[in-house]
């Protein structure tokens, strides 16, 4: 079920250049919000369309969101401050099934794909399961939560160019400790992965995919997100990232 709610911005955070962390009053959807589900939130009155942006953190209700600026909606965005009121649509979506985890899952985040992942970490631990994380991002300056993923379990960064922590992709992290896990859940481009749903299967443990780096309204309005599923006749169907997922078990998607 969707709430609408006006949430006051309590606090906004510059993680680097391009990334922003915005935390808000909003009781009623941080009481409702599962992992992996995205909000909906109205950027300026120049900006029609709400943009769709997953929450990272809802606790104590507050609802965390972290973003990257990509455009006018998103820039407005990172300029509110304190105070501030944001008109807020949400749950939205499908998150993470989190009963298929088992005791030790990982949880995989690439770039942008990291925030939703905190929160589906903090939920698992929270239901008594011993949760790790491997994080992916371009070089070091584009490392952001790394300390909030640390507090809740052994954290893995990897960096593509080598200038923090592991030189390599998140791919390679998981290959080496696959056997250390009983699930993987991710988040970032299609890829990646594709990359990881593969090493997952063949160690036969299963696999969920968030592919919210698809979506662009949110509303099923721009199209962009189809994607392609597996039917149950073998077939190839078409789904709606924004409406049928973000997340998807990895043996659905027709890579
Ligand atoms: Fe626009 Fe799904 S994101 S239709």
């Amino acid at each position: 079920m969707s709430i609408q709610e006006l949430c006051t911005v309590r606090e906004r955070q510059a993680l680097n250049s391009t990334m922003f962390a915005l935390t808000m009053e909003a009781p009623r959807i941080s009481a409702a919000a599962q992992p992996g589900q995205f909000v909906h939130i109205t950027c300026g009155e120049a900006n029609l369309l709400r943009r769709p942006i997953s929450i990272c953190q809802a606790q104590d209700g507050l609802l965390k969101i972290v973003f990257v600026v990509k455009g006018e909606g998103t820039k407005w965005l990172s300029e509110r401050k304190a105070g501030d009121v944001l008109d807020i649509l949400g749950p939205q979506g499908h998150g993470f099934d989190m009963d298929a985890l088992g005791a030790h899952p990982v949880f995989i985040g690439g770039g942008i794909g990291v925030p939703p992942m905190l929160l589906t970490m903090q939920t698992a631990r929270a239901n008594g399961a011993q949760p790790s994380a491997i994080l992916g991002f371009r070089n070091r300056d584009a490392v952001i939560l790394e300390e909030d993923f640390q507090a809740l379990g052994t954290t893995y960064v990897a960096t593509d160019d080598g200038s923090y922590g592991i030189h390599g992709f998140v791919s390679d992290v998981l290959g080496a400790h696959i056997e250390e896990y009983t699930s993987v859940g991710c988040c970032g481009p299609k890829p990646m992965l594709r990359a990881l749903a593969s090493i997952a299967e063949e160690a036969g443990i299963p696999c969920q995919v968030s592919m919210e780096e698809r979506m662009g309204c949110g509303i099923g309005a721009c199209l962009v997100c189809a994607c392609a599923l597996k039917a149950k006749d073998g077939e190839t169907r078409y789904g709606h990232v924004c409406k049928d997922g973000p997340v998807f078990d990895s043996k659905e998607v027709e890579w």
